[in-house]
Order: structure tokens, then sequence, then C-alpha cells
């Protein structure tokens, strides 16, 4: 029996790459993780939008493992995959797994973060540095006056590319009030991995180091806002922090609604990764799809994309996040 499967899987394994015809090309998608909520709408609004297109997508998701991810991109390429689109764990890591895809004559599309000193041919992302300042911004707008404001900073992953414009951009909007003493920054990190456990851990040594008298945790997306919160709620803090967030994650929605987190970034997901589906394609086909920016990773000017954000609070959840379909009224409860 087993004599016989191992010819019959190669054979349909061959007539898979076989039909990886330009007419019906075949993506692949190397996700970093599936972890964060965002991520799985990324992924299926993709396929959907590869299946309209005629084509197939070949995920992988590396559960934020470096060694892994290159390991997925070079099993991609080797199942003759017609164009990747990568969502990179670490901005500096793939750069080897982007050379494989480069000598193997694989495009590559990076999304949402960038891939460094990388022959990459398109970017596909938010405009990230306007997430950070729409998060600095509603912080500051909402500080007490009269006294100096007592904040905490939690950046996220320092591998994420991403990470260092969301702080860029809040930094646009603190950096000027920390100089002038209105704002006073008592704890600030990176949580490894924008996981919330190590969000929670900086928020506890944040309480530890400085006491309860903190006024915002500007956190840089809602995943880590959740560990935040956890820990504020410990020390009977929670709701009377001020603390931001980004994705428009269901738990953030929630929490907002709550009064536990003050707002969100929403980013509009179904638009950016529908978008990159369409360009895959067009890649795969030997088109050119059209860009509206360059952006410099250190090895070329990278023919770019950038879709905009929108800042979410209490006042504004329903006709945002709700009328655009990405969560209904009723599950927000
Ligand atoms: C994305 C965010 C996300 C974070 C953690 C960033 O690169 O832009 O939307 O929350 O990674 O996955």
């Amino acid at each position: 029996m087993k004599t016989l499967l191992a010819p019959a899987l190669l054979l349909l394994a061959f007539a898979a790459t076989a039909f990886a015809s330009k007419k019906r090309p075949v993506i692949g998608l190397s996700l970093d993780t599936l972890k964060e909520e965002r991520w799985q709408r990324d992924r299926d609004t993709f396929i959907e939008e590869a299946k309209k297109l005629g084509a197939t997508v070949i995920v992988q998701s590396a559960n934020s493992d470096d060694t892994r991810q290159v390991r997925d991109v070079e099993s991609l390429i080797s199942r003759n995959v017609d164009v990747l689109v990568i969502v990179p764990h670490n901005g500096a890591a793939m750069t080897r797994a982007v050379k494989s895809a480069n000598d193997a004559k694989v495009p590559v599309v990076a999304y949402d973060r960038l891939i460094l000193n990388a022959n990459i041919d398109y970017y596909l992302t938010f405009d990230n540095v306007k997430v950070g300042e729409a998060q600095g911004g509603y912080a500051a707008a909402r500080l007490p006056a009269g006294r100096t404001a007592r904040i905490v900073r939690i950046y996220g992953a320092p591998t994420d590319n991403n990470a260092k414009l969301f702080k860029q951009g809040q930094d646009n909007i603190l950096l000027p009030l920390i100089k002038a003493g209105k704002i006073e920054v008592v704890h600030e990190d990176w949580a490894l991995d924008w996981k919330p456990e190590n969000a929670k851990k900086i928020m506890n040594a944040a309480i530890t180091k400085s006491g309860r008298n903190i006024d915002a945790v500007v956190v840089s997306n809602d995943g880590t806002a959740g560990g935040a919160i956890q820990a504020l709620q410990e020390d009977g803090l929670a709701g009377k922090v001020l603390v931001t967030g980004q994705d428009a994650d269901l738990a953030a929605c929630q929490r907002i609604l709550r009064g536990t987190q003050a707002m969100t970034v929403y980013k509009p997901l179904k638009n950016l990764a529908a978008l990159a589906a369409r360009v895959a394609v067009d890649v795969a086909k030997g088109k050119k799809p059209a860009t509206s920016a360059t952006l410099d990773n250190g090895a070329k000017q990278v023919p770019s994309i950038f879709e905009k954000v929108i800042s979410v609070d209490k006042e504004n959840l329903h006709s945002t996040v709700v009328a655009d379909g990405f969560h209904r009224a009723a599950d927000l409860k």
C-alpha cells in the first residue's frame, strides 16, 4: 500500500506544479504568524480574491520563527510558485529567503511589513507612521493640563520594521511635548514578538517602578494593549488610564465600548489584502501593477502602495468598523 501511495502522491504534486501556468497562477503566501486575529483576516481575504482571479494560494505560517520562515519560503519556491507574498517576522532575516527567490526568478511582494536590503518587487502596506501619529495624537490631546503628564510607552517587536515606524509616528507628536516638559515618559520598552504576555510584563514593571500614578499607556497594537490592560486590571487601574492600540481586533473594540481601552487604529484589511492578491496575480502574469510611491529598503527604491488608516474610539466605532462590515454590532457586546 505504502509503495503505491508514494508514487501517486508524487504524481499529484507534479500535477499541482504543472498546472502552475501563468493563466492560473500559484501564489505562495508566507506569513509570520496567524496568532493575531488580523492575519487570519488578511489570509482569508487574500485567498478569496485570488480565487476570483483564477489563482491558487499555498499558505505557510512560521509561528514567529525566522529559521522556519526561511524554510517555508524555500519550500514554496521548490513547489514552483509563480510569485511569493511575504509578511516577514523579521524584516532583516528574510533578506536571505528573498535571495533564494531572486535566484529562482520568483517575484516577491512584501505585505504589510518591509523586507530590508533585498531585491523585492513590490511593497504593499498601510501608512505606518500615520498609525503612530494617530496613537500619539489621541493620547496627547487627552492628557491632563496644568501638570506634567506621566506616560508609559510600549513599542512592538524590535524585529518588525513597522514597530519602528509606529514609534516614529508617536515620536513626531510626543517628543516636542516631552521636550517642553508637558509629558514625562516614566517607563518604555519593546514587546518581543508582539506578545501580549511581554506587554503585560512591561506594564507590571512600569507600575512597580513608577507607581500607580500613570495617565496614559501608548501601546502600539491591540494584542499588546490587551496585555497592558491585564496588568492595569490587577492593580485596579483599568479604565482609569488611557490606553491606545491598533488593528480594531474584536476584543479591543469590546474593551473600547467597556472603557478599558481608549482607542484603536482601524486598518481596512480587506482593501489591502484584496489589492495584494490582484498585484500578485498581475506580477505572476508578467504585468506591471500601478503603484503610488517608492520606498528605500536599503537595496533599492521599492514600488509601493500605502493604504489609509482611521483612528477609532467609542464615538466613531459604529460609523467606521461596524459600518465597514469589519465587525457586527451584535458581536461587540
Ligand atoms: C502590523 C500590525 C500588527 C503587528 C503584530 C505589525 O507589523 O502592521 O497590524 O498588529 O504587526 O502582528
